[in-house]
């Protein structure tokens, strides 16, 4: 039987194998639960362990609503003692692989049985130090197994784990511990990127000053000498050494908070995403299920760092709900060799790979040379997310990766969403490059025009969630309700969830999401604001605004480019671009972290803005997009446009 895809026209379908072998393979799932969204999700939540089951399944106060009100349940009981699969059945087999970047360093594993006693034992040290029920804990950790172990331990005992990514800078951390108030922070004494190692306990130092952290828990990984602040800095081995390896999971209200993620918005000011632990147990478990097909031989792979949600959910908490094999790796996919991804997948016979179409891109780029004898025959299903994906990444992936025989599921979701909803299913299908695929099962998706009215195939318009939503949809912004309802509730109103991204249905009902329409950058698939860069550019103190945009680049998507105007003085003083570009790179690289590279500088005489002084960053995008200005009449300093534009042309 052919393992290749089935090609009709211009989609692809599953190969009969893959169809008659996959988990859910039936059309008729979606008429199922069209029928009834609520019944689809609580006939799901009831494959689950709960302590104590709920009384209702959901409850709707317009901008709030609940899922599963009533019940109780814990995540980690449902990986562990209470998994569906059944723990007898599951603990000794491998949940666990962990490929550290030096090539020469031995692996490690860890069975369901070994993950669950070091799980209890540091939960249980975490007790010890006092922290309790509803606590926040800092999590500023590279991909080690610690960082799945730390997650798990608060969930065990209902800590509330705000995890940082590593590689973001101390103020980053420094803000997102303040505004959750954490009292304990683990990290490490640092790790390996790109062959050499981040001094990750200095910029903890520095992210925990002014905070409330009491406590700080320190991974010896890179065997760095650093500094142990007296009562402070403990080491990780000295306080789980003499723990028990079993510690009873906390009863969590469905509607206690699990984690809170923080997220870049429209403003500086990055916001704290939160997350239910009924919801989301069955989202992350049932998105990954139907999803990746998460079948007993499967080893799964996703590039995702743990400090971005598809880390928390399919790095973490996913594929061990569905009592998979998985993978993490501490380094960069292309270190030190370019093929180091695909050894990876070699090694370890990688059947399920996840990534980035940044990172697929890159692995384009190298050319076919350096796969030379890597044949990939362990893959069966492939997928990207995180920022849309182009007809050649996707094809190429399709073709060279996937050798035509693995579904690409390309998955759209956001942080906001904690699970995927928008994919085709690999055993169904279609799939259609450049198009994410069909609403996942049980939710409700329109295409929406800015005055409300639904949009025609293939018209552009906003991507809106109906209710009622899906179990795993933020509950909130921690702390500030207005910023949740002004975000997500306000364009269509209180019963519409507003994705800020546009979109276009074709017409088999493929959506294909095409980007932002707020403020927000992907860059390389990393979340940025417009509005923290130009919050800390605004510092240097001979600027007098400035405007960061997303620039095309082939390779990461978008990259930021700034627009500047500077101080009368500054101009004077005649100041060299090239001076100001290493200023600037210098000072967003200190205060939100290296991922926030600026691409381009452009000092210009004015900034586009509308007459109630409005910078239209929207116009300064479409002078590198090539798409139409639009309508130039509204602004109140139209001949900016084209003073810009020879600034841009001068400079390339
Ligand atoms: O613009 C969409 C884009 O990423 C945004 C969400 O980013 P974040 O919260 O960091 O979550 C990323 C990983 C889930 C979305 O609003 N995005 C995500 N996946 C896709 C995508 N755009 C197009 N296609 C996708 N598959």
């Amino acid at each position: 039987m052919s393992k290749k895809l089935i090609k009709k026209k211009d989609l692809y379908f599953p190969s009969k194998e893959f169809k008659k072998n996959a988990l859910i393979n039936k059309k008729s799932i979606y008429k199922e639960a069209e029928k009834s969204q609520i019944k689809f999700w609580e006939k799901l939540a009831k494959e689950l362990f709960w302590f104590k089951k709920w009384k209702k399944v959901f409850v709707h106060k317009p901008p709030y609503f609940q899922w599963f009100t009533g019940g109780k349940i814990n995540i980690t009981s449902n990986i562990f003692e209470n998994n569906s699969k059944g723990f007898e059945k599951i603990k000794n087999k491998v949940a666990l692989i962990w490929e550290p970047e030096p090539v020469n360093e031995q692996s490690r594993t860890f069975t369901y049985a070994e993950l669950y006693a070091e799980v209890n034992r540091f939960a249980n040290a975490l007790k010890k130090m006092g922290v309790k029920k509803g606590d926040k804990v800092g999590i500023y950790l590279p991909m080690i197994p610690e960082a799945i172990v730390s997650m798990l331990a608060c969930a065990r005992i209902g800590a509330i784990h705000v995890v940082v990514f590593s590689a973001f800078s101390p103020t980053a951390l420094r803000v997102r511990l303040q505004d959750t108030e954490a009292k304990v922070l683990i990290t490490a004494d640092g790790y390996n990127r790109r062959g050499k190692v981040v001094d990750l306990k200095k910029n903890a130092d520095e992210g925990m000053k002014d905070t409330k952290v009491k406590k700080a828990i320190v991974i010896k990984r890179a065997e760095n000498k650093v500094r142990m602040k007296k009562g402070r800095d403990f080491w990780w081995n000295d306080l789980k050494k003499d723990q028990s390896d079993f510690c009873k999971a906390e009863i969590m209200d469905a509607e206690d908070i699990l984690f809170i993620l923080y997220t870049s918005g429209s403003t500086g000011k990055p916001k704290g995403t939160v997350q239910a632990c009924g919801g989301y147990t069955v989202q992350a478990k049932f998105t990954g299920k139907y999803i990746f097909d998460f079948q007993n031989s499967d080893i799964f792979w996703s590039t995702a760092d743990v400090g971005w949600i598809t880390g928390h959910t399919y790095s973490c908490y996913s594929p061990l709900l569905n009592a998979a094999t998985y993978l993490i790796f501490e380094g960069a996919p292309g270190w030190p060799k370019p093929n180091r991804w695909a050894k990876i997948i070699e090694k370890y016979k990688v059947t399920i790979f996840y990534t980035a179409p940044t990172a697929i891109r890159m692995f384009a780029k190298f050319g076919l040379d350096i796969l030379k004898g890597i044949r990939f025959n362990t893959l069966r299903l492939i997928g990207s997310v995180g920022e849309p994906i182009d007809e050649s990444a996707w094809m190429w992936y399709f073709e060279k990766v996937g050798k035509q025989s693995c579904p690409v599921v390309d998955t759209w979701w956001q942080t906001e969403t904690g699970g995927i909803l928008i994919t085709s299913l690999p055993g169904i299908g279609p799939f259609k490059p450049c198009f994410t695929g069909l609403p996942f099962p049980g939710t409700k998706f329109k295409i929406l025009n800015d005055r409300g009215r639904e949009c025609k195939t293939g018209e552009r318009g906003n991507l809106v969630l109906l209710p009622p939503f899906t179990p795993g949809l933020l509950r909130g912004v921690y702390k500030n309700p207005k910023r949740y309802l002004k975000t997500y509730w306000s364009q269509y109103g209180k019963k519409i969830y507003f994705t800020s991204d546009a979109a276009y249905k074709d017409k088999n009902g493929l959506i294909r999401v095409v980007g932002r329409v707020d403020d927000v950058m992907k860059v390389a698939g990393h979340r940025l604001s417009t509005g923290e860069m130009e919050d800390s550019i605004s510092k240097i103190d001979y600027i007098n605004e400035c405007a960061v945009i997303g620039m095309p680049d082939q390779i990461k998507g978008e990259v930021p480019a700034v627009f500047l105007v500077l101080k009368k003085n500054a101009v004077e003083k005649k100041r060299f671009t090239e001076d100001i570009y290493k200023e600037i790179q210098l000072k967003v690289r200190k205060e939100i972290g290296p991922i926030a590279g600026i691409k381009k500088v452009f000092v210009v005489e004015d900034l586009p803005k509308t007459r109630s002084g409005k910078i239209m960053r929207r116009i300064l995008k479409r002078l590198f997009t090539g798409e139409p200005l639009g309508d130039l009449s509204t602004l109140a300093n139209a001949d900016s446009v084209q003073k810009i534009k020879e600034v841009i042309k001068l400079s390339d």
